[in-house]
Order: C-alpha cells, then sequence, then structure tokens
C-alpha cells in the first residue's frame, strides 16, 4: 500500500501553496503522487462540493451537511484513494476526515460519536499515515484569506465558529500524535516550509538522507 497524506488548517493558513511544496518534495523524493481534494476528487464529488460550498435560499441542515461530505468521500475512496494506495501511489488529499471533526465537530458543535460512526463505516480501518495541520491564529488567517475571492458557504461562518474549527484541529493532533502533527502556519513561508520537511521525515514518509540532499 501507498502512503496516504492529509493536509487541514483554516482558511488563509497557506494550505494551497504549501500542498504544492510537499507534492514537490514527495516527487523529488521518489513518490507516485496523486493529489485529490475533498470535498471533491471525482465527478460526483466535485458536484456535491458545489451543493455544499454554495449560497443557497434554503439553509442546509447540519446533519445533511455531515451526511454529504461522507458521501463525497465513500466514492472518493472507492473511486480515486483505495485504487492508487493499492498501486503503491502516494496520495496527498487536501482536507479529509479531520476535517469533518474539526467543522462539523468542532465548529457546528455536531455529535463526534457520530462522525466516528461514520468514518468506521466509510473508511473501515483505513486513517491516513500522515496528517498536517497547518495551525495559526484565526485573525491571521482571516487577514490572508481576505484579498480572495467571495467566501464559500461555510467559509463564511463568523470567528468564533473558526476558533472552535481550531481547538478542534488542536485536539486532534493532542490525541493522535503518531499520525496527525501541527505545524505553526503564523511564521514566514520558509520556516513553515523547514517545518513541514522536518515532519515529513519525523513520520518516515521522507529518507533522512532525501531530508539531506533537499536542503542542501
Ligand atoms: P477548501 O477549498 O479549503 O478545501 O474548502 C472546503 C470547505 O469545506 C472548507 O470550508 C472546509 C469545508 N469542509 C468541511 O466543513 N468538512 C469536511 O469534511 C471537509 C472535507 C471540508
Amino acid at each position: 500500500m501507498g502512503k496516504f497524506i492529509t493536509l487541514e488548517g483554516i482558511e488563509g493558513v497557506g494550505k494551497t501553496s504549501n500542498l504544492r511544496f510537499i507534492k514537490e518534495l514527495l516527487e523529488a523524493s521518489g513518490h507516485d503522487c496523486v493529489v485529490t481534494r475533498e470535498p471533491g476528487g471525482t465527478n460526483l464529488g466535485e458536484a456535491l462540493r458545489g451543493l455544499l460550498l454554495s449560497h443557497s435560499d434554503e439553509n442546509m441542515s447540519e446533519d445533511a451537511e455531515l451526511l454529504l461530505m461522507f458521501a463525497a468521500r465513500a466514492e472518493h475512496l472507492a473511486k480515486v484513494i483505495l485504487p492508487a494506495l493499492e498501486k503503491g501511489q502516494t496520495v496527498l488529499c487536501d482536507r479529509f476526515t479531520e476535517a469533518t471533526y474539526a467543522y462539523q465537530g468542532g465548529g457546528r458543535q455536531l455529535d463526534t460519536d457520530s462522525i466516528s460512526d461514520l468514518e468506521d463505516w466509510v473508511q473501515g480501518e483505513l486513517r491516513p499515515d500522515m496528517t498536517i495541520i497547518l495551525d495559526a491564529p484565526v485573525e491571521v488567517g482571516r487577514a490572508r484569506a481576505s484579498s480572495r475571492s467571495e467566501p464559500d458557504r461555510i467559509e463564511k461562518e463568523q470567528d468564533e465558529f473558526f476558533q472552535r474549527v481550531r481547538a478542534a484541529y488542536i485536539d486532534l493532533a493532542e490525541h493522535y500524535p503518531h499520525r496527525i502533527c501541527l505545524v505553526d502556519a503564523s511564521v514566514g513561508i520558509e520556516e513553515v516550509q523547514h517545518q513541514i520537511l522536518e515532519k515529513l521525515s519525523e513520520f518516515d514518509i521522507l529518507e533522512p538522507q532525501s531530508l539531506s540532499d533537499i536542503e542542501a
């Protein structure tokens, strides 16, 4: 089986540029990478993403939001993630179930036992080998994201929502230190990238040898 790596964080922490950086690092050290995202990654998943993130006059119920996230995930696992892992490819995914714990569990305050039941149902034993959470205070993320396009339906939430999302991410990293790590994303890009490099080698994704080659 290939390695399954996921990247997480609140809005404005630099997920997009760091995803590109991680992909380049992995490819430079010989990984055959599949880069994908959630919600999305398949035709059905991207259609569900449209429904989940677009603004509508009619409010979506919180349970419907949770179930649609997992519906998209079931399709993504079946069509993209599992086939790639079975071929020995490295899957690099922009958000996964930790986002559900953070946004639906932390942000929306849905019962985490329900999330965990869905996780077991949809994923069986599969968990990411490594999850990198880019962490920064909500105000820092907001300030960086404010120059971007119109926020999506979930990004429209208030700061208190994102404080809970961030707290839930920090909690996950504390509970599962063997597979989830925090990277301080409030510092400059080079320092963030240095932390990512170190974490990838600590979690045995990159060989220490390739680390010194890359840093040289
Ligand atoms: P993104 O473009 O940053 O990936 O945005 C996707 C949005 O979907 C973001 O606001 C977080 C949200 N989301 C959830 O609420 N729960 C989930 O399980 C996932 C994967 C994403």
